[in-house]
């Protein structure tokens, strides 16, 4: 039979199976994310495979909306939720985020049942099932644990100026001055997505007042226009002084990719920077290294990243399948080493990660861990979204006093104080 008679016969035959099993033509899972960078697209690439291992008959349609942290995408999918055309899973960050963003609202399906089928509640530790649990339920599975207060530095420059990687305010100012009169860039930077101002500034928000101040000042029972937060915006003023100028026009991974080619020093980001350089071919301890932020050392400041099953999701039954992948010993384990982060299962064997991911496990279990706020776990997404958008206008002006005001302003505007 030539090929042009048997397309008919298939075609027929096509129908046919839409007809008996309807479910056969839509067996998919759509999963929404912004992990299109180097590392955490790797990552998320990782469970696919293992998903797709364990069901090759499903289509994954791996929806993305580019720009670091979810600036870009949470509001796509605000749209995409309020429209009633839901993913079946998207990732979320714990805490304020996933609480009142999507489960007081209702979007997402309580998954407790699927906590205890796994028996994730051995595993992982509860001050991350505490940030995942609204009145008694619990909504969504963590990939990771990243730690986003780290300092990252180029080996090679400091050897060779026979630097110390910096550990206080004064030794990073003076780190800064003396790869300055060397004509290297000190500090990278990027803002094209705003939030790594915010990322930096939490980071010297914990380096002038310590975790409890941090907390307070987020939960809002300080006010913004304390001393300490002027000190702190003092500060990173004075470290935008050290950044590359053309900074509003980098993603975070672009100003990463300076540090390592050597255009500048240092960088302050979360570590999926380290599943980027991973990616360019950067390896840690010999290229490049980390410290924790200045005067950040006891402090830990976590970001940390969930999937969640979406109420009404199209293919309820994938969205599950998927969020058992994520929370399996294989999925973290394939998952984190690519992502530049920690496991969240206290089962994962440390002898899979690199010297800087151990690092960063005992650091979570040893220091003070704080909820990020520029990656939303603190405080809500409008209120991260004001301090972002104050902070991109500090940036250029540099007026403490008034940033402070404003910041303020908001906080009582959004009901935080
Ligand atoms: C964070 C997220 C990380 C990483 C980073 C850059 O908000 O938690 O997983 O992807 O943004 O996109």
């Amino acid at each position: 039979m030539g090929t042009l008679r048997v397309l008919p016969v298939m075609a027929a035959i096509g129908i046919l199976a839409l007809l008996v099993n309807p479910v056969c033509a839509k067996d998919e899972l759509i999963v929404y994310s912004w992990w299109t960078a180097g590392g955490e697209a790797d990552g998320l690439n990782a469970l696919f495979s293992i998903f797709q291992e364990k069901y090759p008959q499903v289509s994954i349609i791996n929806t993305t909306v580019a720009g670091g942290a979810g600036t870009n995408s949470k509001a796509v999918l605000k749209t995409r939720m309020l429209g009633g055309n839901p993913p079946d899973t998207f990732l979320v960050h714990a805490g304020s985020e996933l609480i009142d963003t999507w489960v007081k609202t209702g979007f997402v399906e309580p998954i407790t049942e699927l906590w205890e089928k796994n028996g994730w509640y051995e595993v992982i530790p509860k001050a991350l099932v505490d940030m995942v649990s609204y009145q008694g339920e619990i909504y969504a599975v963590p990939s990771d644990v990243h730690r986003g207060n780290l300092l990252w530095y180029n080996k090679k420059i400091f050897a060779q100026h026979n630097l110390q990687p910096p550990t206080t305010f004064d030794e990073f100012f003076a780190a800064a001055d003396a790869l300055s009169r060397k004509g290297i860039t000190p500090l990278a930077l990027a803002s094209k997505n705003r939030w790594p101002l915010t990322h930096l500034f939490e980071t010297v928000i914990v380096g002038v007042g310590g975790p409890d101040f941090y907390r307070d000042l987020f939960a809002g029972r300080i006010a913004w226009t304390d001393q300490k937060v002027k000190e702190a915006l003092t500060i990173l003023g004075s470290m935008l002084r050290y950044a590359n100028t053309d900074h509003p026009a980098l993603t975070w991974d672009q100003a990463c990719a300076r540090v390592v080619t050597g255009e500048a020093a240092m960088t302050i980001m979360g570590d999926w920077a380290k599943g980027y350089f991973t990616t360019i071919g950067a390896e840690p301890e010999v290229d490049y290294d980390i410290v924790p932020a200045p005067n950040n050392d006891g402090v830990f400041i976590a970001v940390t990243d969930t999937f969640v099953l979406a109420k009404n999701a199209p293919n309820r039954e994938n969205g599950l399948r998927w969020l058992e992948v994520v929370g399996s010993l294989e999925g973290q384990n394939s998952f984190n080493p690519r992502k530049g982060s920690i496991p969240v299962r206290a089962d994962s064997p440390h002898s899979i990660y690199d010297p800087l991911a151990v690092r960063t496990m005992e650091a979570f279990l040893r220091d003070a861990v704080v909820p990020s706020a520029a990656h939303s776990s603190a405080v809500s997404d409008a209120f991260v979204s004001a301090i972002n958008d104050e902070l991109g206008a500090f940036a250029v002006k540099q007026n403490v006093t008034y940033t402070a005001a404003r910041l303020e302003q908001h906080a009582r505007e959004l009901g935080v104080r």
